[in-house]
């Protein structure tokens, strides 16, 4: 992961900031592999720990190495984090930082995943550039979430009264007397 961060990107971390986020929400950060086991892409993630707002997820930092782009591996870590953001934590919505002139990571944001920009920081990256401050609402995830999970208790009550109805239809047909039995 700190390989890919190192060849895509100026803001890179020392191992440890790996380990913290690894160590903390092992959920939360995903990696794309080539066909070797490679690293071609990642997803850095973790839970804000803001006790004044509602829980929410952050994106640390995202990349995918430059022969693997546009092949929809950034959507699909970002879904994966995302997703695991509020079946983990209860996350309310994700947030992250880009630079105002990264055009792709721009349109993957806005136009992809629906993130819309919170607040501008000025001077936010280390050579002075500004940051769109962005969220992404996650409560579309969140309510599949619910209705999934109301699925599965419709389904776990069907299969739990099928099989009060066989228990009694068993009872019966070992009750039946001989002469109800078929010769
Ligand atoms: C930004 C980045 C992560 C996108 O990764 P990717 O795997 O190529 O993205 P995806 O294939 O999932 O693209 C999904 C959508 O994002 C948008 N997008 C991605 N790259 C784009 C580009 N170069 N120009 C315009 N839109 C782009 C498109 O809307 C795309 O959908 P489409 O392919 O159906 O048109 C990648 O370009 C990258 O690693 N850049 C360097 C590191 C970086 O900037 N990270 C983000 C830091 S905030």
């Amino acid at each position: 992961m700190q390989h890919c961060n190192l060849l895509c990107l100026p803001e890179n971390y020392m191992m440890k900031y790996y380990l913290y986020h690894g160590l903390s929400w092992p959920q939360l950060s995903y990696v794309a592999e080539d066909e070797s086991g490679n690293i071609v892409g990642y997803v850095l993630a973790k839970m804000e720990e803001d006790p004044e707002d509602v829980p929410h997820g952050h994106i640390t930092s995202l990349a995918v190495k430059r022969s693997y782009r546009r092949l929809g591996l950034a959507h699909k870590l970002m879904e994966q984090a995302s997703r695991a953001m509020v079946e983990c934590f209860n996350a309310k919505y994700v947030s992250l930082h880009v630079r105002k002139s990264n055009r792709a990571a721009l349109h993957l944001y806005q136009n992809t995943l629906k993130f819309a920009i919170s607040e501008i920081e000025q001077k936010y990256y280390a050579d002075g550039e500004d940051a769109y401050a962005m969220r992404r609402d996650l409560s579309e995830i969140n309510s599949k979430k619910e209705e999934q999970k109301e699925n599965e208790s419709k389904t776990e009550e069907n299969n739990e009264s099928k099989s009060v109805d066989n228990d009694v239809s068993n009872k019966s047909a070992k009750n039946e007397s001989p002469k109800h039995k078929k010769k």
